[in-house]
Protein backbone atom coordinates (compact mmCIF):
# COMPACT_ATOMS: atom_id res chain seq x y z
CA UNK A 1 0.00 0.00 0.00
CA UNK A 2 1.08 3.38 -1.03
CA UNK A 3 2.85 5.61 2.32
CA UNK A 4 4.10 8.71 3.34
CA UNK A 5 7.25 8.53 1.03
CA UNK A 6 5.23 8.32 -2.19
CA UNK A 7 5.25 10.85 -5.53
CA UNK A 8 2.16 12.16 -6.50
CA UNK A 9 2.15 14.30 -9.02
CA UNK A 10 -1.19 16.48 -10.49
CA UNK A 11 0.14 17.46 -14.29
CA UNK A 12 -2.02 20.37 -14.89
CA UNK A 13 -3.38 22.52 -17.24
CA UNK A 14 -5.91 23.52 -20.20
CA UNK A 15 -6.27 21.00 -23.20
CA UNK A 16 -3.47 20.78 -25.70
CA UNK A 17 -0.91 21.89 -22.84
CA UNK A 18 1.43 18.75 -23.14
CA UNK A 19 0.32 17.01 -20.03
CA UNK A 20 0.20 13.71 -21.67
CA UNK A 21 3.16 14.24 -23.23
CA UNK A 22 5.46 15.48 -20.70
CA UNK A 23 3.74 12.70 -18.12
CA UNK A 24 5.33 10.08 -20.70
CA UNK A 25 8.71 11.62 -19.51
CA UNK A 26 8.27 11.85 -15.72
CA UNK A 27 6.81 8.32 -16.02
CA UNK A 28 10.55 7.08 -17.08
CA UNK A 29 12.17 9.14 -14.77
CA UNK A 30 10.16 8.41 -11.71
CA UNK A 31 8.19 4.84 -11.13
CA UNK A 32 5.25 5.58 -11.02
CA UNK A 33 1.77 5.05 -12.41
CA UNK A 34 0.37 7.09 -15.23
CA UNK A 35 -3.46 7.67 -14.50
CA UNK A 36 -4.74 9.33 -17.87
CA UNK A 37 -9.04 9.65 -17.15
CA UNK A 38 -9.07 10.87 -20.87
CA UNK A 39 -7.26 7.30 -22.19
CA UNK A 40 -10.04 5.80 -19.55
CA UNK A 41 -12.60 7.03 -20.77
CA UNK A 42 -12.13 6.85 -23.93
CA UNK A 43 -10.93 3.02 -23.66
CA UNK A 44 -14.32 2.57 -22.26
CA UNK A 45 -16.01 3.97 -25.06
CA UNK A 46 -14.03 2.11 -27.57
CA UNK A 47 -15.42 -0.85 -25.59
CA UNK A 48 -18.89 0.43 -25.39
CA UNK A 49 -19.22 -0.10 -21.85
CA UNK A 50 -22.17 2.17 -20.27
CA UNK A 51 -19.55 4.02 -18.34
CA UNK A 52 -18.31 4.14 -22.11
CA UNK A 53 -21.73 5.23 -23.75
CA UNK A 54 -22.59 7.76 -21.14
CA UNK A 55 -19.34 9.29 -21.35
CA UNK A 56 -19.32 9.67 -24.92
CA UNK A 57 -22.29 12.33 -25.32
CA UNK A 58 -20.31 14.24 -23.02
CA UNK A 59 -16.90 14.16 -24.59
CA UNK A 60 -18.16 14.61 -28.19
CA UNK A 61 -19.40 18.06 -26.85
CA UNK A 62 -16.05 19.38 -25.22
CA UNK A 63 -18.18 18.90 -22.00
CA UNK A 64 -17.07 17.47 -18.78
CA UNK A 65 -18.33 13.75 -17.94
CA UNK A 66 -20.16 13.71 -14.10
CA UNK A 67 -17.71 14.00 -10.91
CA UNK A 68 -19.28 10.60 -9.93
CA UNK A 69 -18.25 9.02 -12.42
CA UNK A 70 -14.59 10.26 -12.76
CA UNK A 71 -14.17 9.74 -9.61
CA UNK A 72 -15.63 6.00 -9.39
CA UNK A 73 -12.70 5.32 -12.61
CA UNK A 74 -9.88 7.09 -10.73
CA UNK A 75 -10.93 5.06 -7.01
CA UNK A 76 -11.13 1.78 -9.50
CA UNK A 77 -7.90 2.48 -10.69
CA UNK A 78 -5.73 3.26 -7.44
CA UNK A 79 -7.49 -0.01 -5.99
CA UNK A 80 -6.20 -1.78 -8.88
CA UNK A 81 -2.33 -0.43 -8.47
CA UNK A 82 -2.43 -0.35 -5.09
CA UNK A 83 1.18 -1.03 -4.77
CA UNK A 84 2.51 1.45 -6.74
CA UNK A 85 4.62 4.42 -5.53
CA UNK A 86 3.01 7.16 -6.62
CA UNK A 87 1.15 7.86 -9.73
CA UNK A 88 0.87 11.06 -12.22
CA UNK A 89 -2.79 12.08 -12.45
CA UNK A 90 -2.79 13.29 -15.57
CA UNK A 91 -6.05 15.37 -16.69
CA UNK A 92 -7.88 14.64 -13.39
CA UNK A 93 -8.77 16.28 -10.82
CA UNK A 94 -11.07 18.67 -13.47
CA UNK A 95 -13.46 20.15 -11.08
CA UNK A 96 -12.86 20.91 -7.03
CA UNK A 97 -15.58 18.71 -5.97
CA UNK A 98 -12.95 15.85 -7.91
CA UNK A 99 -9.78 17.53 -5.98
CA UNK A 100 -11.56 16.81 -2.73
CA UNK A 101 -12.73 13.15 -3.58
CA UNK A 102 -8.63 13.09 -4.49
CA UNK A 103 -7.51 14.01 -1.00
CA UNK A 104 -9.43 11.90 0.50
CA UNK A 105 -9.04 8.76 -1.40
CA UNK A 106 -5.11 9.86 -1.22
CA UNK A 107 -5.61 10.25 2.96
CA UNK A 108 -7.34 6.56 3.12
CA UNK A 109 -4.16 5.23 1.51
CA UNK A 110 -1.96 7.78 4.05
CA UNK A 111 -0.21 9.36 1.07
CA UNK A 112 -0.90 12.43 -0.21
CA UNK A 113 -0.67 14.92 -3.38
CA UNK A 114 3.22 16.42 -3.37
CA UNK A 115 2.74 19.07 -6.33
CA UNK A 116 0.64 20.32 -8.77
CA UNK A 117 2.41 21.13 -12.18
CA UNK A 118 0.46 23.76 -14.23
CA UNK A 119 1.59 23.78 -17.69
CA UNK A 120 1.24 27.53 -18.85
CA UNK A 121 0.86 27.72 -22.21
CA UNK A 122 -1.27 30.35 -24.53
CA UNK A 123 -4.32 29.99 -26.34
CA UNK A 124 -3.57 30.48 -29.51
CA UNK A 125 -0.85 28.13 -29.26
CA UNK A 126 -3.15 25.71 -28.06
CA UNK A 127 -5.74 25.61 -30.44
CA UNK A 128 -3.27 24.91 -33.20
CA UNK A 129 -2.00 22.48 -31.08
CA UNK A 130 -5.07 20.54 -30.82
CA UNK A 131 -6.19 20.62 -34.09
CA UNK A 132 -3.28 19.88 -35.72
CA UNK A 133 -2.95 16.50 -32.88
CA UNK A 134 -6.80 16.47 -34.83
CA UNK A 135 -5.64 15.34 -37.92
CA UNK A 136 -3.71 12.16 -36.48
CA UNK A 137 -5.23 11.31 -33.48
CA UNK A 138 -8.88 10.57 -34.43
CA UNK A 139 -9.77 12.47 -31.41
CA UNK A 140 -13.42 13.57 -32.02
CA UNK A 141 -12.95 16.39 -29.68
CA UNK A 142 -9.62 17.52 -31.60
CA UNK A 143 -11.58 17.91 -35.08
CA UNK A 144 -13.32 21.01 -34.94
CA UNK A 145 -12.85 24.78 -33.37
CA UNK A 146 -16.27 24.79 -31.63
CA UNK A 147 -15.95 22.19 -29.41
CA UNK A 148 -11.99 22.78 -28.55
CA UNK A 149 -14.33 26.66 -27.55
CA UNK A 150 -16.14 24.77 -25.64
CA UNK A 151 -13.39 22.87 -24.13
CA UNK A 152 -11.89 26.22 -23.13
CA UNK A 153 -15.07 27.36 -21.40
CA UNK A 154 -15.22 24.43 -19.55
CA UNK A 155 -11.68 24.56 -18.08
CA UNK A 156 -11.88 28.47 -17.21
CA UNK A 157 -15.17 27.83 -15.43
CA UNK A 158 -14.57 24.19 -13.64
CA UNK A 159 -11.01 23.41 -13.38
CA UNK A 160 -9.03 27.07 -13.17
CA UNK A 161 -10.18 27.06 -10.05
CA UNK A 162 -8.25 24.47 -8.55
CA UNK A 163 -5.02 26.57 -8.84
CA UNK A 164 -6.25 28.71 -5.99
CA UNK A 165 -7.20 25.22 -4.41
CA UNK A 166 -3.97 24.40 -5.30
CA UNK A 167 -1.98 27.25 -4.27
CA UNK A 168 -3.52 27.73 -0.98
CA UNK A 169 -1.99 24.28 -0.34
CA UNK A 170 1.32 25.52 -1.50
CA UNK A 171 1.15 23.01 -4.04
CA UNK A 172 1.04 24.48 -7.02
CA UNK A 173 3.88 25.07 -9.24
CA UNK A 174 3.46 27.18 -12.53
CA UNK A 175 5.13 26.22 -15.37
CA UNK A 176 6.07 27.70 -19.23
CA UNK A 177 4.43 25.39 -21.31
CA UNK A 178 5.91 26.30 -24.98
CA UNK A 179 8.86 25.80 -26.50
CA UNK A 180 11.41 22.92 -26.05
CA UNK A 181 10.15 19.83 -24.83
CA UNK A 182 13.24 19.15 -22.53
CA UNK A 183 13.62 22.59 -21.18
CA UNK A 184 9.71 22.08 -20.25
CA UNK A 185 10.57 18.81 -18.35
CA UNK A 186 13.89 19.84 -16.67
CA UNK A 187 11.67 22.95 -15.07
CA UNK A 188 8.84 20.05 -14.54
CA UNK A 189 11.62 18.03 -13.01
CA UNK A 190 12.99 20.93 -10.69
CA UNK A 191 9.92 22.18 -9.03
CA UNK A 192 9.25 18.08 -8.44
CA UNK A 193 12.65 18.11 -6.47
CA UNK A 194 11.62 21.30 -4.58
CA UNK A 195 8.51 19.94 -3.88
CA UNK A 196 9.80 16.63 -2.59
CA UNK A 197 12.28 18.64 -0.09
O1 LIG B 1 -7.89 14.77 -20.40
P1 LIG B 1 -8.36 14.75 -21.82
O2 LIG B 1 -8.15 16.06 -22.50
O3 LIG B 1 -7.84 13.60 -22.60
O4 LIG B 1 -9.93 14.55 -21.73
C1 LIG B 1 -10.72 14.46 -22.88
C2 LIG B 1 -12.17 14.62 -22.51
O5 LIG B 1 -12.55 13.62 -21.57
C3 LIG B 1 -12.54 15.93 -21.85
O6 LIG B 1 -12.75 16.97 -22.77
C4 LIG B 1 -13.83 15.54 -21.15
O7 LIG B 1 -14.91 15.44 -22.04
C5 LIG B 1 -13.49 14.16 -20.65
N1 LIG B 1 -12.92 14.21 -19.29
C6 LIG B 1 -13.73 14.53 -18.22
N2 LIG B 1 -13.25 14.56 -16.95
C7 LIG B 1 -11.96 14.27 -16.71
C8 LIG B 1 -11.09 13.95 -17.77
C9 LIG B 1 -11.60 13.92 -19.07
O8 LIG B 1 -14.89 14.82 -18.42
N3 LIG B 1 -11.50 14.30 -15.43
MG1 LIG C 1 -4.15 14.31 -22.52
Amino acid sequence: MAHTQSLNIVIFGPPGSGKGTQSQKLLDKFQLKHISTGDLLRAERAAKTELGKQANEFISQGELVPDEVVIGMVRNFMLNHSDSEGFIFDGFPRTVNQAIALDSMLDENNTKITCVLGLDVGEHELVSRLLLRGRSSGRIDDQDENTIRTRFKEYQTKTLPLQDFYQNQGKYYSIQGAGDLSTIFHSLCASVNNARK
